[in-house]
């Protein structure tokens, strides 16, 4: 299979950095990271038990190779351990391992690795460069480009980071293999609210590789759907690199999150432990059409056609239990400090997302576009 390249440049860095997308790469990490970086340099792996358990020999062992001196530090695996301290145990590895500015760091995980590992790197001697070698559908497709990066606090989920862009991405499309069918409808269902804001195009893909169940061909179609998701993500993200509170127009940073205040009150409800957070996405999409589809302002075909992508993914786990007025509660205390206002993304058609405040939008639309999104199943 041919490697795509794609070069993403922001306007808050000089320099430009590189994803290459493929199958069968990992073996070639050492070589990779000389092209970029030239020799000598040392290298810290942040990465998770399950995911070096798996992949950590190969990528080491390619850096080793290639004559990097590799130093690994695992984290345990899961959300809970995207943490502060766990950063600062980070910070300290770093510092024991005598790490220096010229030195690098290299995620090797999904997106919870990818925002710890980056934003240890952001402030470890005031910002060293990481480069990404994301394992997940969800960080190949979002997570591991864009230069967010943060850990979890008590405070909220995200809400402490900072903006440090990868000086490079390595997605090796073949480490999904080993991925759970779960987490890899996560990742789907990421791709579809990507999809609902970008076009038509990327619905299309999606709704090509859900049909199509030989394997034939399989790591060939999904580069070719990370590469599209990848150029959509980066085509946003070039022009608004730190979602400019300011904007609120359809190529701001902030239509990303199109699903995403439903979503992140849903996971908050539920203490992070019942939805993984594309399965939350799911569920934010369908409440988001919903509210279009009851203001008038988005065709009732689209939106079913949306949906009926989402229940094309997979199941969602039953919400029908959770309170509305709890989520409804958790969305008003999510918003941005910067915001006097929930604002919600919605479509005025797929590939049209429009920014509302909440203030605009009749509290009973919103309410009963929770209660129809998570009082049925995807599926029903
Ligand atoms: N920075 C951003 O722009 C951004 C965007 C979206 C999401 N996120 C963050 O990403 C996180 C979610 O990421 P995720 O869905 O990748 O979750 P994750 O990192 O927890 O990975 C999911 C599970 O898959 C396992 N895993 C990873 N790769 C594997 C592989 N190849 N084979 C087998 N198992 C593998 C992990 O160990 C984990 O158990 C959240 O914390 C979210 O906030 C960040
Ligand atoms: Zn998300």
């Amino acid at each position: 299979m041919n490697t795509r390249t794609l070069k993403i440049r922001t306007k808050e860095r000089s320099s430009e950095y590189v994803v290459e997308i493929g199958s069968g790469l990992l073996p070639e990490t050492g070589s990779w990271l000389q092209s970029a970086l030239g020799g000598r340099t040392r290298i810290a792996i942040v990465s998770n038990d399950t995911v070096f358990g798996l992949y950590g020999e190969t990528v080491a062992d390619s850096l080793e190779d290639s004559g990097f001196r590799t130093e690994v530090f695992l984290v345990p695996d899961g959300e809970e351990f995207k943490s502060l301290s766990n950063a600062e145990k980070a910070l300290e590895f770093f510092s024991g391992a005598r790490l220096t500015r010229n030195d690098c760091i290299v995620a090797l995980g999904g997106g919870v690795v990818g925002d710890l590992a980056g934003f240890a790197a952001s402030i470890y001697l005031r910002g060293v460069r990481f480069f990404n070698i994301p394992t997940t559908l969800l960080a190949m497709i979002d997570a591991s480009i864009g230069g967010k990066t943060g850990v979890n606090t008590s405070f909220g989920k995200n809400l402490t980071g900072t903006f440090h862009q990868p000086s490079g991405v390595l997605t090796d499309v073949s480490t999904l293999e080993t991925l759970d069918p779960r987490d890899f409808r996560a990742g789907l269902y990421e791709a579809v609210k990507q999809a609902a804001v970008s076009g038509g195009e990327l619905l299309e893909d999606i709704r090509a590789f859900l049909n199509e169940n030989a394997d034939a061909g399989r790591a060939e179609r999904l580069a070719e759907l990370v590469f599209r998701q990848v150029s959509f993500k980066a085509s946003i993200v070039e022009q608004d690199a730190l979602e400019s509170a300011e904007r609120s127009d359809s190529r701001s940073r902030k239509v990303l999150n199109f699903g995403h205040t439903t979503a992140h009150a849903l996971e908050k409800v539920t203490d992070y432990s019942y939805f993984n957070h594309g399965e939350a996405v799911g569920y934010g999409i369908i409440a988001a059409s919903e509210i279009s589809k009851r203001l008038e302002i988005c065709p009732s075909d689209s939106i079913d056609l949306l949906n009926d992508v989402v229940r094309g993914v997979g199941v969602l786990p039953d919400a029908s239990s959770i309170s509305i007025t709890d989520v409804l509660g958790a969305i008003e205390r999510d918003k941005k400090a910067s915001e006097s206002s929930v604002q919600w993304i919605l479509l005025e058609d797929i590939g049209r997302p429009v920014i509302v405040s909440a203030s605009e939008i009749p509290p009973n639309v919103i309410r009963e576009s929770l209660e129809h999104a998570i009082s049925r199943r995807s599926n029903g």
